[in-house]
């Protein structure tokens, strides 16, 4: 029995030990954003779909730099945007399938981005209307703009699905006019 007890305790502080050793090891990847691109799928910058509505179609360039000895394997991830004046209302996302970042090494990828407005909507004017104020459309200088995004990563765990959410927000700089 005492013997029993003592592989157990063993057991457990081997455990514990590789645990403290993989998590004190861990070194959070870096994220860089390198800016705007054509969309992967090749779909328009720009479509009107009615006289007031229209899309807008980008690549994000992401690079991720992992300086871990292990990769990790994404099955998907969305995500979702909301700007400040409109809450409850993503104003765009995108999604990605069967992402890789490798262990030790930078992963570039692109994410798509789509983007649907309607002039048409209150809320949605009033974010446009905030959007010029910030760029500096209307006079005044140009600030940052506020995104605050939802992420769902979906990693397989044990075989099993397994779909965090992140919430957060990034500072933007005014989209170049034109673009
Ligand atoms: C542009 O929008 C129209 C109307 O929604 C749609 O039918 C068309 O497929 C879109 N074009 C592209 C290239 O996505
Ligand atoms: C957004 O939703 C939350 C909870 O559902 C609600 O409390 C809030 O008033 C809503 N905000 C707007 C601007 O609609
Ligand atoms: C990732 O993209 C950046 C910026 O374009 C570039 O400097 C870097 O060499 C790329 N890395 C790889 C591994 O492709």
């Amino acid at each position: 029995m005492r013997c029993i007890c003592c592989f157990l305790l063993l057991l457990f502080l081997v455990a514990a030990g590789l645990a403290t050793f993989a998590v004190t090891q861990f070194k959070v990847p870096t994220v860089n954003f390198y800016g705007l691109t054509d969309h992967p799928s090749g779909l328009p910058h720009f479509n009107k779909t009615s006289t007031s509505s229209f899309d807008i179609n980008a690549g994000l360039r992401i690079g991720v730099v992992n300086p871990n000895m292990a990769g990790v394997s994404f099955e998907k991830i969305k995500a979702m945007a909301y700007y400040p004046t409109t809450p409850n209302k993503s104003i765009g996302g995108g999604e990605l399938s069967n992402l890789v970042i490798k262990s030790h090494a930078t992963t570039n990828f692109t994410f798509p981005f789509h983007v649907e407005l309607d002039a048409s909507n209150h809320e949605e004017q009033r974010m446009l209307l905030d959007v010029s104020q910030k760029c500096g459309l209307t006079g005044g200088e140009q600030k940052d703009l506020i995104i605050n995004y939802m992420l769902t990563p979906t990693v397989r765990v044990i075989g099993f699905p397994v779909s965090p959410v992140i919430k957060d927000s990034v500072q933007v700089p005014c989209p170049p006019l034109g673009m």
